[in-house]
């Protein structure tokens, strides 16, 4: 078999084997307790990790007793007996939490049955039928598929020619050297990039930045591991620039990783050149890796540009996590990837776990990873020009109406596919907050957005702007015909022209074109 053929999926045993189970199998794969199978030592980080599952359990070894009922032995001899099932969720699993589902699933919503449903809540974009992915994306994978050369199994980190693609395509994250296939890890999505990447450079007890507001899957990655997630302020009058100082002064011996999420999810932000510089000079400061969501890179609109946190660095190690899923409109297809950009060595030994997060699930889709290379080199430069087209006509259409509407307050985004709207929720005594708010907006007028409180920010909404044009519209159009109907003014203010912060500024100022 050649090396770059993936293993069959053999771990390691951990002190939990059932030795049951081992029964009936060849000798070479027969298990036997506390005497790994005829394998080498495992490194390090892979006991780690087979300890901390097997913690949770307090080593305990399931034996078969002579009359056939079930005993348990753990490891210090001791034995009970089991009178019933008693099979429990794992810590792990019960507590993950995906924040948008807790919130919605909260809401007591009845939409209007007058008005069709229009969902301004769904990241995926093709929900609408109006953004499809290229024909060249699509027939990347028709011939991928008939090669019949892409059904096995692939190296864990993905094929190399998918990997040498990747690396091509994203040659603009390190221009001044080479990214190489052994920097290139596939994934099933950039949601596996970004756990591969939480789960490699922090432990239990440990903390990690993330912004705030942020993608809520950060915290569903990190909190089930009870790695702490401690959240650095995005200022929306400042166009969602990081609080420099806020988040300096959460850092401790114990932070792991600075989360950069560029462009933004929910924002629509896009930072710059400086801003970048900015946040780099801290991790230098403070010798942190940075975690680079950067699934939305290109998606900027004119007048923005999108700059790699890993192309301003080569001090801060720093872990890009990309994919297909945003940019070719084929989320359901689950490629992501993740780019090391380790220029002096510092990741040590967080770099060999890495590749070690690989084995968990014995790499991504094949399919996909064979039509890689021509989906990278072949979906033309037109096609994502006309995918920004209706993303940015969308957003002027919809921030000029919202802007508009007395108690709302958008912020024009400058990329990825959403807009944030203040809501002056002190002018809809109505509603106790955003999520109240948003209940009341689906019950009157079928509209749906996304509470602020779901990327940990109240006060705000979240539209998608990936819907048809028209449909944007009478969005908007119900939106401004509910807050006209709810708000109630308290004094004399031209609250329209104030930021939630209390920041007055003119409206060309708020419009970051
Ligand atoms: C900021 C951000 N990161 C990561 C992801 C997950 O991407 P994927 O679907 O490739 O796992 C999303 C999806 O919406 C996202 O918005």
């Amino acid at each position: 078999m050649p090396s770059s053929v993936a293993n069959e999926g053999f771990k390691f045993p951990t002190r939990r084997q059932i030795s049951d189970s081992s029964a009936g199998l060849p000798a070479s794969r027969q298990l036997s307790i506390g005497s790994p199978i005829n394998s080498p030592q495992p490194p390090a980080d892979v006991v780690d990790e087979a300890q901390l599952q097997s913690e949770q359990s307090e080593n305990i070894i399931l034996q078969k007793s002579s009359s056939s009922s079930t005993t348990l032995a753990t490891s210090s001899g001791q034995k009970c007996r089991r009178n019933g099932w008693q099979v429990k969720g794992s810590k792990l699993s019960l507590n993950t939490h995906n924040r948008i589902r807790n919130i919605v699933e909260s809401l007591k919503i009845k939409p209007n049955p007058a008005k069709p449903m229009i969902p301004l809540s769904i990241g995926d974009p093709t929900t609408f039928g109006n953004l499809k992915a290229a024909d060249e994306t699509m027939k990347a994978v028709l011939h991928s598929l008939e090669s019949g050369k892409y059904n096995g199994y692939a190296h864990t980190q993905g094929h190399e020619a998918s990997r040498i693609a990747v690396a091509k395509y994203s040659a603009h994250q390190r221009p001044d050297g080479e990214i190489e296939p052994n920097d290139i890890i596939l994934c099933s999505g950039c949601s596996s990039a970004l756990e591969y990447c939480i789960l490699a450079l922090a432990d239990r007890g440990q903390n990690v930045l993330i912004p705030r507001p942020g993608f809520c899957l950060y915290n569903t990655l990190a909190e089930g591991l009870d790695i702490e997630v401690r959240h650095y302020d995005l200022l929306p009058e400042q166009q969602w620039r990081a609080d420099l100082v806020q988040l300096e002064s959460l850092i401790d011996e114990n932070t792991a990783a600075l989360l950069i999420n560029n462009p933004s999810n929910p924002c629509g932000s896009v930072y710059d050149e400086k801003h970048l510089r900015q946040l780099i000079a801290i991790c230098e400061r403070h010798y942190i890796p940075i975690i680079a969501d950067e699934i939305y890179e290109h998606f900027v609109f004119p007048g923005s540009r999108h700059v790699a946190v890993s192309s301003l660095t080569r001090e801060v190690p720093v872990l890009s996590c990309g994919g297909l899923t945003k940019r070719f409109l084929v989320p359901g297809w689950r490629m992501g990837w993740i780019i090391v950009h380790d220029r002096q060595q510092r990741l040590g030994d967080a770099l060999h776990g890495l590749k070690n997060m690989c084995g968990r699930i014995l790499g991504s889709n094949t399919i996909i990873q064979g039509a890689l290379p021509d989906i990278l080199t072949k979906t033309p430069q037109s096609y994502f020009d006309g995918v920004i087209d209706v993303l940015y006509a969308n957003a002027k259409l919809a921030y000029n109406m919202l802007k508009q509407v007395r108690g709302l307050n958008p912020v024009m985004p400058n990329g990825a596919m959403y807009m944030m709207i203040g809501v002056l929720i002190q002018h809809f005594p109505k509603f106790k907050d955003d999520v109240h708010f948003v209940q009341e907006l689906v019950n009157e007028q079928s509209v749906f957005c996304l509470p602020g409180s779901c990327f940990e920010l109240s006060g705000y909404v979240r539209i998608v702007l990936t819907v048809p044009g028209p449909m944007i519209e009478e969005a908007c159009t119900r939106l401004s015909e509910f807050c006209e109907r709810h708000y109630k003014k308290e004094d004399d203010t031209n609250d329209r022209r104030i930021i939630e912060h209390g920041l007055l500024l003119d409206d060309d100022e708020v419009t970051p074109y």
